[in-house]
């Protein structure tokens, strides 16, 4: 067994993440879609604080208007699955109460659950002493989900199979966004479903998910820091499937592309929408030119930034 925790309280930062590039192929026997994507991660953030305690337990509130009612607080919430995994992987015997800070909206296809997820194995991993590193920690957070694994390394990366293999991307500038967030939440398995439903009802095979064209321009684009190039080569095959169950976001892309946005699209399975600016001033400007139409929850985001990471200790006594 481990010595006691030497930490009275750990808080950890994850970003939420946009997709630049969403290409989904067929779907496989373990109920997932292959994947090739390239992530983003945005300096939008989710606050997870590890207090020791006897058991597991977690208590959300929400930041910057962020609406918490939908997030489970049972064995559904990623943040506890996460908290519990690393004790039963480590072998350690105590518990943690974990208090989430959201600053992502909810089922809002930028992986705010995720970041929780992220967020809570990096602050327990501090509070308890176990010290994984990156490597063994990025291992469970595969077995968490598809997304955590990004949400634990940040910046900009290609990921393929279910979209947990990552590999860095090159990039050169910070870029600038516009995120919409819709009034509800989707279901990510849904979205999936509708994209194949689509695609069967229209005769379209699926497209193999490969490293082809599309993730060159995008790779080109970053490398140059150049955000009209970047504009053109952005896509998101899961967009047609969001845009069916909320037929809402075809408008507020269409606003966007009036306002003067470079480009626009749905935030992987949606239903946030993220237009790209050309630089800050510009972000703020379209920011304030959508908000008499689509309210306060119109707001601005720059990316990427790092992975998940400790923000604050406090020692115990
Ligand atoms: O791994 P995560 O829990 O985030 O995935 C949620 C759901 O999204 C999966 O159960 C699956 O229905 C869908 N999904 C998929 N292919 C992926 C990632 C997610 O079909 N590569």
């Amino acid at each position: 067994m481990l010595s006691a925790p030497a930490q009275a309280a750990v808080t950890a930062r994850a970003p939420a993440k946009v997709n630049l590039l969403l290409e989904v192929g067929p779907l496989r026997e373990d109920g997932y879609h292959d994947l090739l994507t390239v992530f983003q991660a945005l300096d939008l953030a989710e606050d997870v604080t590890a207090h020791p305690a006897e058991g597991f337990s977690v208590e959300v509130e929400g930041a910057q208007g962020v609406d918490v009612a939908g997030v489970p607080l049972d064995g559904r919430n990623l943040a506890l699955r996460a908290a519990l995994l690393l004790a039963e992987r480590t072998g350690v015997r105590t518990g943690a109460h974990l208090r989430v800070r959201k600053g992502v909206p909810v089922a809002g296809g930028m992986a705010g659950g995720s970041a929780d997820a992220a967020a809570a194995l990096v602050a327990c991993d501090a509070l308890w002493g176990t010290h994984l590193g990156l490597p063994a920690l990025g291992e469970l957070a595969a077995e968490l989900g598809a997304d955590v694994p990004f949400c634990l390394h940040g910046r900009t990366a290609v990921g393929t199979g279910r979209g947990d293999r990552l590999v860095p991307v090159l990039t050169t500038a910070a870029f600038h966004w516009v995120l919409v967030p819709a009034g509800g939440g989707l279901s990510t398995p849904a979205v999936f479903a509708e994209c194949d439903r689509l695609r069967a009802a229209s005769g379209r095979p699926a497209p193999a998910a490969d490293a082809g064209e599309r993730l060159r321009a995008v790779e080109a684009a970053l490398r140059a820091g150049d955000p009209h190039l970047l504009g053109a080569a952005l896509a998101n095959d899961l967009q047609e499937a969001a845009c069916s169950l909320v037929p809402e976001l075809a408008g507020t892309l269409a606003a966007g592309a009036a306002a003067g946005a470079l480009a626009g699209l749905v935030s992987g399975s949606g239903p946030t929408v993220a237009l790209l600016a050309g630089s800050a001033p510009h972000a703020r400007r379209l920011a304030a030119a959508l908000r008499p139409a689509l309210g306060e929850r119109v707001r601005t985001a720059t990316g990427p930034v790092p992975g998940a990471r400790v923000l604050e200790a406090v020692r115990a006594g």
